[in-house]
């Protein structure tokens, strides 16, 4: 007759767990954390599918991926549409911990002044002591560049559609702080030998665009640079001095989540960049004190809504999240 070894062996360890966990005495969690934090994302013109999802003008989206990337950091997500009235815009502004300005390409009209408004409110409060952080990516990178410089032409041209890349270090830049403080020193290493990061941007700004504009200057500081194909050398990583407002030109939510481009780099080193980027921005928006009543959320949720299959039509991304204006106050 066979024995089962097995099971006297669980038995034991689950009775040694079991003394283990009663003797755990877990520590009670810092009140200074916001454990529950909710991050806004604005929703940019168009249905990234273009308009094989929705052609009508007023549509706009949110890319799943940016979604999912402040979810794997640990937070929840309430769309910010920017085709909604500026009070809704102004109530779910007091509802989030943090902002996230996505990747697109619509850089003036109303798009342009909603995402200026809401990066001013950023601003104000933190000024008024409520920590607020903004991830600002691609497109966002350089919206808030023009926003700060006061100059709608500061861009310059790159050529860096569609091209994963390396990030190069400022010399002794002090990274404690930054997006990049917590990374492990192996994952800071490779990214700048190997090309962890997607970049997909025909505009930019060069490191002397960027320190020949007093405004911008004294605002951020360069983190990281990167070479376009044509061994043009843009700022890719920049961080406040005095705000919690990170600015990547590249895309740390496609390693994990985008598959409609064969230069997305999926590599485990790629997909940790992306984790330590996601754990960063949420970790700032625990900081953030705002704690809103939850009935207040619950209808203002992404789960709200369900995402379209953007992929399978050709479109920019894996899945979108798609919105249409709502009725005007007055005529709900
Ligand atoms: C898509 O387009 C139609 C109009 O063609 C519109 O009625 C519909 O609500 C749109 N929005 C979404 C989010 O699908």
């Amino acid at each position: 007759m066979e024995t089962n070894y097995c099971i006297p062996f669980f038995t034991i360890l689950i009775q040694l767990m079991s003394t283990v966990n009663s003797q755990l005495n877990c520590p009670a969690t810092d009140p200074a954390i916001n454990y529950r934090p909710v991050i806004g994302i604005v929703s940019h013109p168009g249905d990234g599918a273009s308009g094989r999802l929705n052609s009508s003008s007023d549509v706009s989206y949110i890319a799943a991926s940016y979604v999912k990337f402040a979810e794997m950091g640990g937070a929840r997500v309430i769309p910010i549409i920017y085709t909604d009235p500026p009070e809704i815009i102004n109530q779910k502004l007091n509802l989030v911990n943090g902002i996230i300005f996505t990747g697109g390409r619509t850089k003036k009209g109303p798009y342009f002044e909603v995402v200026k408004g809401i990066f001013e409110k950023v601003l104000e409060k933190n000024d008024a002591g409520e920590h607020f952080p903004l991830l600002a990516i691609c497109l966002g990178f350089e919206l808030i560049t023009m926003i700060i410089s006061k100059d709608n032409n500061i861009l310059e041209e790159f050529s860096a559609s569609h091209q994963a890349s390396t990030v190069q270090f400022v010399e002794n830049i002090k990274l404690e702080g930054t997006v990049f403080g917590r990374f492990p020193p192996a994952l800071l290493e490779k990214m700048t030998t190997h090309c962890l990061v997607m970049q997909n941007h025909r505009f930019g700004i060069s490191p002397e665009g960027l320190q020949a504009n007093k405004d911008l200057c004294s605002f951020f500081r360069i983190l990281t640079t990167s070479v376009d194909k044509e061994n043009k050398v843009y700022v890719s990583s920049m961080q406040a001095q005095r705000y919690p407002v990170t600015a990547l030109q590249w895309h740390p939510e496609k390693a994990v989540f985008e598959w409609g481009s064969s230069q997305i780099p999926h590599t485990e080193d790629a997909i940790q960049v992306t984790q330590n980027v996601a754990n960063y921005f949420v970790s700032e928006a625990r900081k953030s004190p705002n704690k809103p009543a939850t009935n207040k959320l619950l209808d203002n949720l992404i789960y709200n809504y369900s995402p379209s299959y953007a992929g399978k039509v050709r479109g920019s991304f894996e899945e979108v999240y798609l919105f249409t204006p709502r009725p005007t106050l007055s005529s709900l």
